[in-house]
């Protein structure tokens, strides 16, 4: 058996077969394999969140789960969450709260926060403020203190609800 294998995922809707070591996490592969750098590495133990990405839509920290986890299914990182189905480019909701709120300040959780609201939304187009902190409690901020980020999720459930 060969120490390193193909895999392929359906990454941000185009399939993508590549090269990868047992063990390798997906966070590392998405990043140095797939040369996609928005998904943060920051703890490398699961605690912050800023790896966060959607397989099968569900937020997982991909730093987390082998790559190799991921075969065969359908893997979302931040650069996949804008529409581009037309000519040009239209963010999603989330990411248009962070930009209208300030939701940020040095920016390192900032992907990591989008993808979790993103599923949180999915699954509750309006949530509370005690909602979003349960629900976002797997994604941490050293900068922001919070109250931004939780304005621009709030400011993108305004769009959800039309
Ligand atoms: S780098 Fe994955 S949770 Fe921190
Ligand atoms: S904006 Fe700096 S860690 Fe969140």
């Amino acid at each position: 058996m060969s120490a390193i294998d193909d895999i392929t995922i359906e990454l941000n809707g185009e399939e993508q077969t590549f090269s990868v070591e047992p063990g390798v996490p997906l966070r590392d592969a998405i990043r140095n394999e797939l040369e996609l750098t928005g998904t943060k590495e920051a703890c490398e133990v699961g605690e912050c969140g800023s790896c966060m990405t959607l397989v099968e839509g569900t937020p997982v920290k991909s730093c987390l789960i082998p790559a190799h986890q991921a075969d065969g299914k359908a893997v979302t990182t931040v650069e996949g969450l804008a529409d581009r189905s037309d000519d040009g480019e239209d963010l999603h909701p989330v990411q248009e709260g962070f930009i209208e709120e300030f939701g940020m300040q040095c920016g390192y959780c900032t992907p990591g926060f989008v993808v979790s609201s993103v599923a949180m939304l999915e699954e509750n187009p309006d949530p509370s403020r005690e909602e979003m902190k349960q629900y976002l409690k797997g994604n941490l901020c050293r900068c922001t203190g919070y109250t931004k980020i939780f304005d621009a999720v709030e400011h993108a459930a305004e769009q959800y609800d039309g």
